[in-house]
């Protein structure tokens, strides 16, 4: 028999489990503003109703609402996905936090909210204490007003895309003990300010593009535990930092202090962690250097360069358990002495660097050892296992260097060296030494006289090849190749570098590059390789690199030449070059914060679970297109003489913060071919055109040819294909046989089937996208005369509407087809004429598209014979994603 009562206080056990969790907030949500705003901020962010439904009290059931007294204190949407509508459109849209006067935390990190940091932040939510916006995508600068949160105690901003300096009066946050601005693009110096942030235990700016020096003020935050300022362009050092008492973690890694030395680092005494790798630092350590705290653990000073000897102490520290100090000029033996303190689980490198003399027992305590290319000698340790010793002067081991280098190595110093333990051979050794000099010397003279005899044959080639352009009126008809040889440009045909930019020495773009670190490295792209840089003005750029053995010589000639003479806000803004080096040559350009449009088409939804893309709407791309055509059509008709781009497509598209096209990818550009006023340099230089012949029709330097490559980019658009416009003629035809069918002036139902599926289009943007659509068709029209000129093409992008509207009623038809010199005239005549190129269909694709069409049968009422008969030769595209492929029954 069961006890009721036991029933009745299971029963209530039970429910003080379930509530056990909102216990200490039992308290409905009290204010109905709140309420509303929490609802409004659930539509504006697109949240979903599984963590925040609709009906039960937020204060009691929604997840990441945490309220005090029936006042909603902390909001915690870290980790929520947003509703598919939701991520449609995205937005750092927040307004309705503004109601919440008592609110303490804010913590959204890792939700998706593209926008910049509303001011409401520093001006509605005074109570604010936490505020977490780390991997938010988040852009543009951080508000002024932030400095308001005089409360804040925590500040976390790190990854996302923030950009300009880091506001001064986030020195006024007193209260604030976590600072994290890692991951962003901050340029400019750290703010003076942050020296009075005196409560800071964690400061973070790693990452940036911080530039300047070290504000001395950070040197005296006595609560600082942790300090990053990392992968920054920093380039000078306080002259101490003894004030971090507390100080745990230090990491000034990846900078540039060039020519720096260390700062006194004496005060410093509960260093754990000291990460100073790759800064440019130099001179010898002090004696106390690793006396400064005995709790180091971890020691990284590698790829610097330092010089001296490594403090004897180093290698009895207590707690050492990672000591890395290779690729600097360190030298010096090891000690006699085994002192084995210490932990054993430990790593030493010491590899790249100039130590000599016999390995001892002291390297016992380390489990792993890298002290490979140095100048030890003598016998290899029985208990050395987990070590490399490649490279140095080891008895009876592989991989050494030479008895020759090893030898002037000791000899140089006035050291004896005990010749791999063999016994002195002087003779033989001087033997060989002697006919090695012999063969060197003779190599030497070989080689020079080689080199005297290529350079005059090349000098005769030159004289030749210039005397018969000279005289010679046919050009581009292959008349030898590009001169060799000569990297400034060659007497005579000169660029006025001063109008260019300018001129940058190799040091400072190094400087500004970290070396062309491959971190830096945007790509290699056909010209030259990218990379992204900071100049000492904290000016980001990106700088291209050019190898003049492997590149085309006049690429960056012509280059310049084209800055020389076109200065147009629709241009990437060059800043300047380098020339100074024989074989690499370097133009700086602007950064585009925007990238080029084919990585900007779509990009990543970092924030959505599955990585799904975003994409750009309609309304940019169509400004994008116009952005283009304005450019081009500067080209082809306001400079004379014209030029062609000769290399557009979607990677040449380079968008500013506002998508503002800047157009790039100039090396190309040139005079149009046939033109008598084509410039010196270009004439002089050019390679022969002959083989520049593409299934576009024709020549590559014709303006006809940029409107083709430009009809490409359009459909690229339009079709968010990627990589059409950069496509091979053979991939390219494929492509257009399926889709240009369904560009149909009389027909606008029928490019839904080749739109973008990610574009979500409405019925008023389909009537212009179908404009667009037409414009491209008729400026792939294959024979180059039909193709409309440019600036047609740009009338059209500013009016798309005119060309179906008008075109489509048949009194405009007349009208448009009366005047001849009419832009929408112009553009159909070459549409009716590329239609019915491209109407011969091969049978195989129609077959296959009687599917499709009684499938896909459109809902029109009033389809006339002729939209009937585009239906069936209209393919289903594919775009090679396995969802969208139709399956044949
Ligand atoms: C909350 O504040 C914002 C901005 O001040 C305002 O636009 C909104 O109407 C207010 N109310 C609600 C319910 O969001
Ligand atoms: C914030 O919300 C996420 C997701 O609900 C949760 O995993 C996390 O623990 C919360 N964080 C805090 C600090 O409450
Ligand atoms: C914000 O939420 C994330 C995820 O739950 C958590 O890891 C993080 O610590 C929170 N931020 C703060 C400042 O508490
Ligand atoms: C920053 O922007 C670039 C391109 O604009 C993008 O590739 C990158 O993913 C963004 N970073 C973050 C953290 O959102
Ligand atoms: C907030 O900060 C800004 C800039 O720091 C300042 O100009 C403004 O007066 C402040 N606003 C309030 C309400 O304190
Ligand atoms: C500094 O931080 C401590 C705790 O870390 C806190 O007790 C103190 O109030 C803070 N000081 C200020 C000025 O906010
Ligand atoms: C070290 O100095 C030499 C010459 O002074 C220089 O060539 C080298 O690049 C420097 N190395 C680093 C890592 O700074
Ligand atoms: C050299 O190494 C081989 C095999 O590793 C060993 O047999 C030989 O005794 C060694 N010779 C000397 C002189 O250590
Ligand atoms: C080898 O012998 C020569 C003279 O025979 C002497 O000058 C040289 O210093 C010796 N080298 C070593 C390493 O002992």
């Amino acid at each position: 028999m069961v006890d009721p009562r036991g029933i009745f206080w299971f029963a209530l056990l039970l429910l003080f489990l379930r509530f056990r969790g909102t216990l200490e907030q039992t308290q409905p949500l009290s204010s109905p503003l709140e309420r509303e705003s929490l609802l409004q901020l659930r539509t504006s962010l697109g949240l979903r109703s599984k963590e925040w439904p609709r009906k039960p009290d937020p204060c009691l059931i929604w997840i990441g609402i945490t309220c005090q007294n029936g006042r909603v204190v902390g909001i915690n949407i870290s980790g929520f996905r947003r509703t598919r509508i939701g991520r449609r459109n995205p937005q750092f849209s927040v307004d309705a936090l503004a109601n919440f006067t008592l609110l303490q935390s804010f913590n959204a990190s890792g939700f998706y909210l593209p926008g910049s940091i509303p001011d409401l932040f520093g001006v509605s939510l005074r109570s604010l204490r936490v505020l977490d916006l780390r991997s938010c995508s988040i852009f543009d600068v951080i508000p002024n007003t932030i400095g308001n949160l005089t409360s804040l105690t925590g500040l976390y901003l790190s990854d996302n895309n923030l950009t300009g300096n880091a506001p001064d009066s986030l020195g006024q946050l007193s209260a604030l003990s976590v600072l994290d601005l890692s991951g962003n693009s901050l340029t400019g110096n750290i703010p003076e300010s942050f020296g009075s942030l005196a409560n800071l235990s964690s400061l973070d700016l790693s990452g940036n593009f911080f530039s300047g020096s070290i504000p001395l003020g950070i040197g005296t935050l006595s609560r600082l535990q942790h300090l990053n300022l990392s992968g920054n362009g920093l380039n000078s050092l306080p002259a101490q930092l003894g004030g971090l008492t507390s100080l745990v973690d230090l990491d000034l890694s990846e900078n540039s202090f060039s020519g720096g030395v260390l700062p006194d680092l004496r005060g410093l005494r509960n260093l754990r962690r000291m990460l100073l790798g790759n800064s440019m630092l130099n001179g010898p350590l002090p004696a106390d250097f690793f006396t400064v705290s005995l709790q180091l653990q971890t020691v990284v000073l590698r790829k610097n360069n330092f010089t001296g000897s490594l403090p004897v102490e180093m290698w009895s520290l207590p707690r050492l358990t990672f000591v890395d100090v290779s690729s600097n000029s360190f030298t010096g033996m090891l000690p006699s002495s085994s002192s084995s303190a210490g932990s054993t689980v430990a790593v030493l490198n010491i590899s790249h660097n100039l130590f000599y003399g016999n390995l001892t027992p002291v390297l016992r305590r380390f489990s792993f050892v890298d002290l490979a290319n140095n100048y030890y000698e003598g016998k290899v340790l029985d208990f050395m296992h987990n070590v490399s010793i490649d490279s140095n002067c080891l008895q009876n081991a592989t991989n050494q260097k030479s008895t020759v280098e090893c030898a002037s190595f000791y000899a140089e110093r006035g050291l004896s060296f005990d010749n791999f333990g063999q016994p002195n051979t002087t003779k033989a050794t001087e033997g060989s030494g002697k006919s090695n000099k012999t063969k060197i010397i003779l190599a030497a003279v070989l080689g020079g006289l080689g080199l005297l005899a290529i350079l005059a044959l090349l000098l005769v080639l030159l004289i030749l090849c210039t005397r018969k352009r000279g005289n010679s009126s046919q050009r581009g008809n292959g008349v030898g190749p590009a001169p060799a040889g000569g990297s400034p440009p060659p007497p005579g045909v000169s660029v006025n570098l001063a109008s260019v930019g300018d001129s940058f020495t190799y040091h400072q773009l190094l400087q500004a590059t970290g070396d062309f670190s491959d971190a830096n490295l945007i790509k290699h792209g056909h010209t030259g390789d990218l990379f992204n840089g900071v100049l000492e003005n904290g000016i980001p750029v990106v700088i291209k690199r050019i190898d003049m053995r492997s590149t085309k010589k006049d690429a960056f000639l012509s280059e310049l030449d084209f800055f020389n003479k076109v200065s147009h806000q629709r241009f990437v803004p060059l800043l300047g070059h380098c020339l100074e080096n024989e074989n690499e040559k370097f133009l700086v350009y602007k950064l585009m914060p925007k990238g080029d449009l084919s990585n900007c088409l779509f990009f990543k939804n970092t924030t959505a679970e599955d990585g799904t893309l975003q994409s750009l709407d309609w309304i940019t791309r169509l400004k994008i297109a116009t952005g283009a055509a304005e450019a081009v059509s500067y080209l082809h008709h306001e400079c004379i003489p014209p030029i062609v781009h000769r290399d557009i497509q979607a990677s040449s598209i380079l968008l500013d913060d506002r998508y503002e096209v800047r157009l790039g990818s100039l090396s190309e550009a040139s005079g149009q071919e046939g033109d008598i006023h084509q410039s010196k340099i270009t004439r002089f230089l050019r390679l022969p055109q002959s083989s520049e012949q593409g299934a576009s029709g024709s020549s590559t330097s014709v303006c006809a040819y940029d409107v083709y490559c430009f009809g490409k980019v359009l459909l690229e658009l339009v079709t968010g294909k990627l990589g059409i416009s950069a496509s091979s003629e053979g991939v390219l035809r494929e492509w257009l046989d399926q889709i240009l069918p369904c560009i149909n002036m009389y027909d606008k139902e029928l490019v839904t089937k080749i739109v973008d599926p990610s574009l979500v289009v409405d019925e008023d943007f389909l009537e212009e996208v179908w404009a667009i659509a037409i414009v491209a068709r008729s400026c792939l029209n294959p024979k180059p005369s039909r193709r409309p000129p440019m600036r047609y093409v740009l009338k059209a992008l500013e009016n798309p509407l005119k060309v179906v509207r008008e075109e489509s009623s048949s009194s405009a038809r007349l009208k448009a087809t009366s005047s001849r010199g009419s832009w929408n005239a112009t553009l159909f005549g070459s549409w009716r004429q590329s239609s019915s190129d491209v109407a011969v269909i091969p049978a195989a694709s129609g077959t296959k598209l009687e599917g499709a069409s009684s499938l896909k049968l459109s809902a029109t009422s009033s389809s006339s014979s002729r939209r009937r008969h585009s239906n069936e030769i209209c393919p289903e595209p594919s775009f090679g994603l396995p969802d969208v492929e139709r399956v044949d029954p």
